[in-house]
C-alpha cells in the first residue's frame, strides 16, 4: 500500500491538536504536515511539518497540497456556532469554500481522501429532541448548521458525482483538556472543568435542563480515526454519519462533577447561545455508524468527569 501523506487544517484546535499527535504515532512524523493560522507551537503539535496558511487561500493551499505530495486530508479549521453568529459571511466563507477547493483537488486526482466535521448543528428547529436519526429532514435555523448542511450536501455531491471519498461525521459537543475549545454553543462544558478547579463554581450560559450530545475527545479521535479505515464500501452515508455520545444537561453535569469535588456550585445566566441550543436535539441515533464501520465508546458521563478534572487539575498546575 502506498504511504499516506497527510494534511490537517485547523491542526492547532480543539480537535486537530489530538488528532495530529494520534496521526503521527500511526503514520510517522515525516508523514504528517500539520497546518494553521497560527504560529507554530512545538508544545502541540508533533507533526514533521508545519505550514502557518490561510485555508481561504486556494491557490495556496493547493500549492502545499502539491510540494508535499498529499494523498489524505483532515480539514478541520471551522468557525463554531457562537462565533459564527457573530460573522456569518466570513463563518460560510470558511466553513464551506475550502471545503470545495480540497474536494476539487480530488476530483482531479489529487487527493484520494478527504475528512470534514460536519455538526449536530445541521438538524435544527421542528426536529424531534430525542434519538434523532440519521435522515431525519434538516433544517438548521444558525449560520453554523446553514454552513454545515451547505457542506454535508458538497461531500455527498462530490462523490456521487465525481466519486471523490470524502468522509465526514456529524461531531456532538466536544470535551477536551488539552487545548480549549472557541466560541461554541457546547462549551459550557469544557468551561465548567476551568472554573471547578479554579473556583469551585460555575456561571452556566445555557440553562439547568437543556440536553445536548457530547462526546470525550478521545472517542471522538478513535470514531475519527475508524470512519477513515473502513473500506468504501461499507459506507452508505456520504453525506456525514450522526454521533451520539452521551446526552446530558448543565444540572447533571454539575452533579457529577459535585460527586468527585465537594461544595461545587452551579447558577444560570442563559445568552444568546441558549436560543441556537434550544434549536439543537438533545439525543442522538447513531446506529448507522456502528452498522457502517463499528463506531463504539469508552466514555459515559462518570468517566469523562473524573478523567477531566484529574488532566485538568495536572495541566493547570
Ligand atoms: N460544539 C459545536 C458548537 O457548539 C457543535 O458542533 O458550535
Amino acid at each position: 500500500m502506498a504511504t499516506e501523506k497527510i494534511l490537517i487544517t485547523g491542526a492547532l484546535g480543539q480537535i486537530g491538536t489530538e488528532l495530529t499527535n494520534r496521526l503521527v504515532e500511526i503514520h510517522g512524523r515525516e508523514n504528517v504536515v500539520a497546518s494553521g493560522l497560527d504560529r507554530y507551537d512545538q508544545n502541540l503539535t508533533s507533526a514533521g511539518y508545519y505550514e502557518r496558511m490561510d485555508v481561504t487561500n486556494t491557490q495556496l493551499v493547493r500549492q502545499i497540497v502539491k510540494d508535499y505530495e498529499i494523498t489524505t486530508v483532515y480539514h478541520l479549521a471551522s468557525l463554531l456556532s457562537g462565533t459564527s453568529e457573530k460573522q456569518p459571511l466570513f463563518a460560510w466563507k470558511l466553513n464551506v469554500e475550502p471545503l470545495i477547493n480540497f474536494c476539487e483537488m480530488a476530483r482531479e486526482g489529487l487527493l484520494s481522501k478527504i475528512f470534514w466535521p460536519s455538526s449536530i448543528a445541521v438538524f435544527g428547529k421542528g426536529i424531534p429532541k430525542e434519538n434523532v436519526a440519521q435522515d431525519v429532514v434538516l433544517n438548521p435555523t444558525t449560520v453554523y448548521g446553514i454552513s454545515k448542511l451547505a457542506g454535508e450536501k458538497w461531500c455527498e455531491y462530490y462523490h456521487d458525482k465525481y466519486g471523490v471519498d470524502v468522509r465526514s461525521i456529524r461531531y456532538p459537543g466536544l470535551i477536551s483538556y488539552k487545548t480549549p475549545p472557541g466560541g461554541g454553543t457546547t462549551d459550557y462544558a469544557v468551561e465548567i472543568f476551568y472554573k471547578a478547579i479554579e473556583e469551585n463554581s460555575y456561571t452556566s450560559f445555557i440553562t439547568e435542563d437543556t440536553f445536548m450530545p457530547m462526546l470525550y475527545m478521545e472517542d471522538a479521535i478513535e470514531a475519527t480515526l475508524k470512519l477513515m479505515q473502513a473500506e468504501k464500501d461499507a459506507l452508505s452515508v456520504r453525506t456525514s454519519y450522526n454521533l451520539g455520545g452521551m446526552s446530558f444537561s448543565p444540572k447533571e453535569l454539575a452533579a457529577a462533577i459535585e460527586k468527585k469535588q465537594p461544595g461545587f456550585t452551579i447558577s444560570y445566566q442563559p445568552d444568546f447561545r441558549q436560543a441556537i441550543a434550544d434549536s439543537w436535539p438533545a439525543s442522538i441515533d447513531d446506529s448507522v455508524a456502528r452498522q457502517d464501520w463499528g463506531l463504539t465508546y469508552k466514555y459515559g458521563l462518570e468517566e469523562m468527569t473524573e478523567d477531566m478534572l484529574k488532566n485538568l487539575k495536572e495541566k493547570l498546575k
